[in-house]
């Protein structure tokens, strides 16, 4: 058997896509790089937006031709699996089976019972030990950085939000086990690591998560760490303290907004007001000045007003933002948002999108220029020059890094080595290797 996965979405579902792989490939299974050459294909899927869920079904309108022509078995997985479950099979026939995003051990049993032709297979249950995955098992890409996950699920319930419904309430891996996994990858040669989970910052796997922080940094031959992604009301006095002291914790934050005005803050549930985000900040001191920030923002959530959304401008220049990721709110089955009225015509929220990431074109721009004469390090992405001729790295600071490498000069990947950045542009920074 052959098989390809296709992952959407964020940071979580990429990681989730490595453990299906290392099922597959326990199993004996080969992996391919396309759905062409598959006799299995997942999709991997994600369904924050309407958008992505697009995605999906387009695709799996393109495997039912592909389907009709040879012999091919078709998976879903990920959060529209676990939202959709038994619906996904009258709107796509052509699908063999639906696993849940709580039930990844057990897609080889899903696997075996479509090979016998059982049609219809699915499991979307809530397995206690999903988050207990063995990392033995996990097959990771070819990543200079490794994915680990702390916590699954989510207890906040923002009202625009599918996450809850499709990644289901928080668990938490026991401390020890993150060590122990971190721990067998620097043996292995990973230098970095990236914390995951839908709200890291709620970690309790037996410790806070400033501890785990200071305490993953203590392996020996770990050199950065990050994490993603952090809800506001979660980020403690403690943890802004480990953020700015503590050498191994990248200087950068993601810190998701979603707007600057409290009567829609309020609308959505996120439980703080702009005041006490920007207190939360506070928090950094000084040392803010030392790192980069980015956040999450939606326009256009109902009743969004011209004054409301004149005042996530205004946060957006207050603080400056180095980064941000924004888009015009979609709305979600199930969620309570869609009761709220949504009378603003999609051409003015278009509008308002344009303004903001045009506004936030202007702040990165700034940031990278920041950078312009400094030397600093940055970890190598590539095994060699992309088709443009530079090799890709980034910054502690996420900024991605475009490096100019002299001919027979090889920078180690995977490894820190230092750039002169000599160039900014609104997208990455151009450097010298030195
Ligand atoms: N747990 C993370 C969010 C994960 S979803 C957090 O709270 O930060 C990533 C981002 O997608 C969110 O921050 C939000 O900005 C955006 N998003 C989520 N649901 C959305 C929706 N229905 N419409 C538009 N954007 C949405
Ligand atoms: Fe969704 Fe809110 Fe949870 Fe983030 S904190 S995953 S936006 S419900
Ligand atoms: Fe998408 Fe699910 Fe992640 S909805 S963003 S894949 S948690």
């Amino acid at each position: 058997m052959k098989y390809h996965i296709q992952t959407w979405g964020c940071q979580m579902n990429e990681h989730d896509g490595e453990k299906l792989s290392g099922l597959l490939s326990a199993e004996g299974f080969e992996s391919v790089e396309t759905a062409e050459e598959a006799d299995l294909v997942l999709l991997n899927t994600c369904s924050i937006r309407e958008k992505a869920v697009h995605k999906v079904y387009s695709e799996l309108g393109r495997l039912r031709q592909e389907k009709e022509r040879r012999p091919l078995l078709v998976g879903v997985t990920g959060c529209l699996a676990q939202q959709e479950q038994a619906a996904l099979f009258k709107r796509a026939p052509h699908i063999d089976f639906v696993l849940g995003t709580m039930a990844l051990k057990q897609l080889p049993r899903l696997v075996a019972e479509a090979r016998e032709g059982k049609a219809r297979v699915m499991d979307t249950g809530e397995y206690p030990d999903n988050h207990l995955f063995p990392p033995s098992v996990t097959q990771r890409q070819d990543t200079a950085k490794a994915l680990v996950t702390i916590t699954e699920g989510c207890n906040h319930a923002c009202t625009y939000c599918i996450v809850p419904t499709t990644r289901g309430a928080e668990r938490h891996r026991p401390c020890e086990d993150v060590l122990a996994e971190v721990r067998g990858l620097v043996a292995r040669g990973y230098r970095e690591v990236e914390l995951l989970g839908q709200n890291v910052n709620s970690y309790a796997g037996g410790c806070t998560f400033a501890d785990l922080l200071e305490r993953v940094s203590e392996v020996d031959g770990l050199e950065w760490i990050r994490f993603t992604t952090s809800h506001p009301m979660n980020f403690t006095k403690e943890l802004a303290r480990v953020l700015v002291t503590n050498p191994k914790v990248v200087p950068f934050l993601h810190l998701p907004l979603q707007s600057g005005s409290d009567q829609v803050l309020k609308r959505m549930l996120r439980e703080y007001t702009v005041a006490e985000y920007l207190e939360r900040l506070g928090y950094l001191g000084e040392g803010r000045s030392r790192m980069t920030l980015s956040t999450d923002l939606i326009v256009g959530f109902p009743g969004e007003t011209d004054d409301d959304f004149e005042a996530t401008l205004r946060v957006l220049d207050e603080v400056a933002f180095d980064g941000s990721f924004s888009f015009i709110y979609s709305p979600r089955p199930g969620t309570p948002s869609l009761r709220l009225k949504d009378d603003l015509p999609m051409a003015e929220k278009s509008v308002r999108l344009a303004r903001l990431q045009q506004r936030q074109l202007t702040l990165t721009r700034a940031s990278n220029e920041r950078f312009v004469g400094r030397t600093i390090p940055v970890r190598v992405e590539t095994h060699g020059p992309t088709s443009h001729g530079w090799w890709l790295a980034h910054s502690g600071e996420w900024k991605t890094i475009h490096l100019a490498v002299e001919p027979g000069r090889v920078p180690p990947f995977g490894e820190l080595v230092q750039a002169r950045i000599t160039l900014a542009s609104p997208h990455f920074l151009g450097a010298e290797l030195v």
